[in-house]
């Protein structure tokens, strides 16, 4: 078994005319935490969406636990590639019916939902309740349940606390690394939040203009970016936050 969770060899994707993401090689390894930020339309969910095959790549090749996506059963992987998005995914029905759903598809079932309300920082007593009646962080917190019940090896998560206010994004945080810390799982991370980044990531990758422009350590990247167009990013952002 390879020592890397995700490897991007020279992938481009184009779509609708354009080049979407252009020449992007890296990985990252087994048990990680990479946070990948940039630009808005900077490629950054069109790079997640390729590690579970909600996009292919034009021309390169994506490995996923060692094995190219294409050679993948598209089933399989996503049962060990988990994703999350922005807005929480909630489907009709009670909060079990909800956790339980994405092992259902797999023909499981889900043998204790009560203790992955806990792990996910949820009473118990929610279980019975209308999963549409639950709060913003309780209806994230709901989904990254139903992708955790499948024990997955890589979490691919898409600005997942970007909707909620500070203190429900502070419990997903929060709940998301425990989560890191207890499945081992590796984490990839779209935030828009650099704050966060440096709070949660080993790793920072960079993208711009559909461009992996540079990865470095979480410390390295934030004392001194090696490329202008990180160092222009990272003033502009906080000058945004000063305003
Ligand atoms: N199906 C598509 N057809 C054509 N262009 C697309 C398609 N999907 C995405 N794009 C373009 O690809 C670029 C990258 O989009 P992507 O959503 O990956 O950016 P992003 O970095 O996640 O941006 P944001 O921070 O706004 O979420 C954008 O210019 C977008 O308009
Ligand atoms: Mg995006």
């Amino acid at each position: 078994m390879t020592d890397e969770a995700i490897r991007f060899e020279n992938v481009t994707v184009e779509a609708g005319g354009d080049e979407i993401l252009r020449g992007v090689s890296g990985s990252v390894g087994r048990g990680r935490v990479a946070a990948i930020i940039g630009p808005s339309g900077a490629g950054k969910s069109s790079l997640l969406s390729l590690c579970n095959m909600l996009r292919s790549p034009s021309s390169g090749k994506v490995y996923v636990l060692g094995r190219e996506v294409r050679e993948w059963d598209v089933r399989s992987l996503r049962r060990q590639v988990g994703m999350v998005f922005q807005a929480a995914t909630i489907f009709p029905g009670t909060v079990e019916q909800n956790l339980a759903y994405g092992l259902r598809l797999h023909g499981q079932v889900l043998s204790d939902a009560g203790s992955l309300l806990e792990d996910i920082g949820l009473s118990r007593d929610l279980l019975g309740r209308k999963a549409e009646d639950l709060s913003g962080g309780q209806k994230q917190r709901v989904a990254l349940g139903r992708v955790l019940a499948m024990e997955p090896e890589i979490l691919l998560l898409d600005e997942v606390t970007s909707a909620l206010d500070v203190h429900a994004k502070q419990e997903v945080e929060r709940t998301i690394l425990h989560l890191h810390e207890k499945l081992r799982a590796t984490l990839f991370w779209v935030t828009h939040d650099l704050a966060q980044a440096k709070r949660v990531a080993d790793d920072i990758w960079f993208m711009a203009e559909g461009r992996l422009i540079e990865v470095g350590s979480t410390a390295s990247f934030f004392a001194a970016p090696s490329s202008d167009e990180a160092r222009a990013f990272l003033e502009q952002m906080t000058e945004e936050m000063e305003q």
